[in-house]
């Protein structure tokens, strides 16, 4: 028993590590497909009437203040170099005043010696939001209510996040495709955490109708995490073809750019439910981030830019955020935005693919 404990956490380890490995030395973002948010232009304002240095970008999500509407992506914890990763980004967030979220916590509930690679982020950042992460396929089963608990005190969390990945567990060579009951498990979370669950993708999207039944089981957030950054079905492609794991292999391939492009995807959860939306997958500039606001995102998450950084040093991921924010200040500048407030209300154009997504939607929001 004690053996077969020891394999699992070792599996996990090791996958965390090759996870990290592979998307900091292989190329894994969506090949073909972007985000779309190349088909979605601000208006250009030549007469904003405010100075650059009066911009404020502060911004409201669950009831936390933040310094900006930008949060560090869910991606690690549970093996060794995950620990340095964690705390550099949450020295960066703390002293930025933004938020974050750590990756996948079960490896912590098989060995107490891992928590502190997740709870290095409380230590680390006092201050600021900060989301524990567990994924559908173990919600499925039946996970109890007191780990999800202990995940949650394990970071002072503020909230937690399940990350629904069918996608990827179909394509990772141990992965469990097995959603059967997701819904009534995730309602369970909502029931008995006491924190707001917030609902994420990987990398494929949620679709408006995903997002109304997550709003009407009582999820207080969707994160879309959609198709056009990091692929997951990729990450598992380089794995099932180390491992020669061929039908696997072929599959990672097909399903490559799989999933709902992130500008569609969060437009169809727009349109379909009332609670906030963190826009993400495949936001690369502050331009991206100020495009989701005016669509009508809370706030916008990042994942694969902070990974290389989050390597070096908190400084290094500190400068990755801060041109994120001059980019979005920017943005809010030449379209006379003087916060965020105004920024929702900024107009735009759809133009192109998006266009074609959205028309070709038979419902806005049943996509
Ligand atoms: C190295 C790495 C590990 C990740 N691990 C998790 C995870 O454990 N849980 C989760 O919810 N999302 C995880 N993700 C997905 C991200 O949170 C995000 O949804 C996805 O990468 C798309 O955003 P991006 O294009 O900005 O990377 C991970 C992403 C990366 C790059």
């Amino acid at each position: 028993m004690a053996q077969e404990k020891n394999d699992k956490i070792r599996a996990i380890m090791s996958r965390k590590e090759e996870h990290i490995k592979i998307c900091l030395d292989k190329p894994v973002q969506s090949k073909d497909k972007r985000t779309l948010f190349n088909n979605v232009q601000l208006i250009n304002d030549s007469l904003p009437e405010l100075d650059y240095d009066e911009i404020d970008i502060s911004a409201d999500f669950l009831g936390h203040k933040f310094s900006a509407p930008i949060m560090a992506g869910a991606m690690t914890g549970g093996a060794e170099s995950a620990k340095k990763i964690n705390e550099n980004i949450a020295v960066a967030c703390e002293e930025l005043g933004l938020g974050m979220a750590v990756g996948s916590q079960r490896a912590a509930l098989y060995d107490k010696v891992l928590e502190e690679t997740y709870s290095i982020t409380r230590k680390s950042a006092p201050n600021i939001f900060i989301g524990a992460n567990i994924g559908g396929a173990p919600i499925s089963k039946g996970f109890p209510i007191g780990d999800a608990r202990r995940l949650i005190e394990m970071l002072d969390a503020n909230a937690l996040y399940v990350h629904l990945n069918p996608a990827q567990e179909i394509v990772q060579p141990e992965g469990e495709p097995s959603y059967k009951n997701v819904m009534s498990g995730i309602k369970e979370m909502v029931k008995g955490t006491g924190k707001p669950v917030i609902a994420k993708e990987v990398g494929f999207g949620i679709s408006g109708n995903a997002a109304k039944k997550l709003e009407s089981i009582g999820v207080s957030a969707i994160e879309v995490a959609g198709m056009g950054g990091t692929s997951y079905t990729a990450v598992e492609w380089y794995r099932a073809k180390e491992m020669k794991m061929r039908s696997k292999e072929m599959l990672g391939n097909l399903l490559w750019d799989w999933g709902i492009p992130t500008a569609a995807s969060l437009y169809s959860v727009k349109h379909s439910v009332m609670i906030p939306i963190v826009s993400s997958g495949g936001i690369r500039t502050g331009l991206d981030i100020a495009k989701s606001i005016a669509m009508g995102a809370s706030m916008s998450a990042v994942a694969l830019p902070l990974l290389r950084p989050a390597t070096v040093s908190s400084d290094a991921v500190k400068e990755a955020f801060e041109n994120l924010i001059y980019e979005l200040k920017a943005a809010m500048f030449i379209t006379g935005c003087k916060n965020i407030e105004e920024l929702k209300h900024s107009r735009y154009v759809i133009t192109g693919e998006l266009k074609d997504w959205i028309s070709g939607m038979s419902d806005r929001s049943k996509i």
